[in-house]
């Protein structure tokens, strides 16, 4: 072979690895973000990136495009390692026709999705793009919709992460969207269907492109995004991390990983932790947390419906999903976004065999017209449906509260959960004592002499009879009573003993989930 071929192949490879030249990598830079080609060093395992396609051009020939072509055409493909496993993943390059999605470039970006359902490897997607390429009209829109299908046929199938790292405009937002996770930038992403100038010409509504679609905002307001992340680095160490709990794909277990913190630690501060005043909050991540191995827990959804926590915890070395009323916030109360949070979790961790914990202290649904004209009904019934659905083991603590249709969503035993039990704290009942004693006992508190004493003898009765879990513990909804303090050693025992647990949907072509 000439030397001669050898360095055109070279010198084509460092063109592609210029994108759309050193000014562009320079403005990139002061914007304060990587390139495209920068993200996925930093994502993968050192030296381990394979790209595919780097010498694809786009194929448009109107608006003077047939003289810009770049090699690459705008995104960054292919597949690395994370922690020695394998990922795909496509970055797009703002530098090249601000990473703009022409035909070619879906192309690429459906070659690696389509190769990633072959080998059964997750799909991490980093955007950073002016959106559909203008000057390629429809048949870029037909890009957008050849992802669109793949992301759904590969939803539940193999792990779909979404990185926003810059704009994310229009209908692109939609292959986000469709994924299992979104992370987002601070101060350099934003994502909306219509941005600032649409929205003021047919609303009349003034608003930034932060305030509308900023990373905060679609972490704490709409809960469109999952993780918000200070810097490009972060973001990615931060998909790494996400990625160390999950298979690769549906047909996996999670991973495993050691751990010296032992099997049956006690934790002596739980026994007197949960107050047993009904009205005082505190914080269930400190539960949470003294149970998982390390003391680690990785918050999904941090930002949004804190009333309600999910999140990947180790009990024993085995990845669990986590689902926790947060008495800290709104008193645990479920409703509308809380619902919609923890059910989104639920079918993830049941569509890839992570087994689910489910922490309950909850008073109920939230009463109001706000929620009941939200669609409180229809919302709730997702967490419902998601936790009746799921086949994955399930264990449920209920740490103090477990009220009316809340005790029957948040796990209960009704609803196939496999190990229920309950700190001696726990109350379980239709409503809590003040409620129910102004129904059961109106009038005989109206007739009588001192209404008020007359009251909390009825509610010292009610709290003797029902706020507690033996009531729920004779009848064998809840399995065992337990000492606060052996919570780590009976969940580590019941993950263990479930992790061969196999259990049936009805043969069926998909369920109807109250949407
Ligand atoms: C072609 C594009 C482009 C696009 C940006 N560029 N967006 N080229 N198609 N959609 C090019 C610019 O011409 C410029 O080229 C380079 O990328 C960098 O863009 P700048 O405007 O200089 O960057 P910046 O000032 O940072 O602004 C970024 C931006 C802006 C806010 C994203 O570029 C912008 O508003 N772009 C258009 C966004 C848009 O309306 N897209 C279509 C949305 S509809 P040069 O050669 O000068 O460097 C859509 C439908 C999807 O996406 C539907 C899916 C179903």
């Amino acid at each position: 072979m000439s030397r001669e071929v050898l360095e055109r192949l070279e010198e084509r490879l460092a063109a592609n690895r210029l994108g759309g030249g050193q000014d562009k990598i320079e403005r990139q830079h002061e914007q304060g973000k990587l390139t495209a080609r920068e993200r996925i060093e930093q994502f993968l395992d050192e030296g381990s990136f394979e790209e595919v396609d780097a010498l694809v051009e786009h194929r448009c020939t109107d608006f003077g495009m047939g003289e810009r072509t770049i090699s690459g055409d705008g995104v960054v493909a292919g597949h690395g390692r994370v922690d020695g496993r394998p990922v795909f993943v496509f970055a797009q390059d703002f530098t090249v026709f601000g990473g703009s999605l022409s035909e070619t470039n879906a192309a690429k970006i459906c070659k690696v999705m389509d190769l990633a359902m072959k080998v059964g490897a997750p799909v991490v997607g980093l955007n950073d793009s002016g959106g559909a390429r203008i000057q390629e009209g429809v048949a870029s829109l037909a890009g957008y919709a050849d992802i669109f299908l793949r992301n759904t046929l590969a939803s539940g199938v193999v792990p779909q992460v979404s990185a926003i790292m810059g704009p994310c405009a229009g209908g692109a937002v939609y292959s986000p969207a469709i994924t299992d996770f979104v992370f987002m930038v601070e101060h350099t992403s934003y994502m909306f269907v219509t941005g600032p100038e649409v929205i003021k010409t047919v609303t009349h509504e003034e608003v930034t492109k932060e305030k509308l679609g900023g990373a905060m905002t679609h972490n704490s307001v709409s809960g469109v995004a999952h993780f918000a992340a200070g810097t490009d680095t972060e973001c990615l160490a931060a998909i790494r991390r996400l990625l160390s709990y999950l298979p690769s794909n549906n047909a996996e277990q999670p991973p495993l990983a050691a751990t010296s913190d032992p099997l049956d630690r006690e934790i002596a501060e739980l026994d007197t932790f949960v107050p047993t005043d009904p009205n005082k909050p505190y914080d269930i991540k400190k539960v949470i947390r003294w149970a998982a191995d390390d003391g680690d827990f990785f918050e999904v959804h941090e930002h949004f419906a804190k009333n309600i926590v999910v999140g990947f915890v180790r009990l024993g070395g085995r990845p669990v999903g986590v689902v926790a009323n947060q008495p800290n916030h709104l008193a645990g109360v479920l409703d509308i976004s809380s619902s919609i949070k923890g059910a989104r979790f639920v079918r993830f961790c049941d569509a890839f065999n992570v087994p689910l914990w489910i922490v309950e202290d909850v008073p109920g649904f939230l009463p109001g017209t706000a929620q009941e004209w939200g669609g409180i009904i229809r919302n709730g019934a997702k967490l419902l449906y998601a936790l009746a659905e799921a086949t994955v083991p399930k264990v449920t603590v209920i740490t103090r509260k477990a009220y009316g249709g809340a005790y029957c969503v948040m796990g209960s035993k009704h609803i196939r959960t496999d190990v229920n039990l309950a700190f001696p704290t726990a109350e379980i009942a239709v409503m809590g004592p003040q409620g129910a004693v102004n129904i059961l006992y109106r009038s005989e508190i109206q007739r009588a002499e001192e209404p008020d004493a007359e009251r909390a003898r009825r509610v010292a009765e009610y709290q003797e009879k029902f706020a507690n879990p033996f009531v729920a513990a004779e009848k064998g909804y809840v399995d065992e009573v337990i000492l606060p303090r052996l919570l780590r050693r009976k969940l580590v025992a019941a993950f263990t003993l479930l992790q061969t647990k196999r259990d049936w949907m009805p043969s069926k072509k998909h369920g109807n989930i109250p949407l």
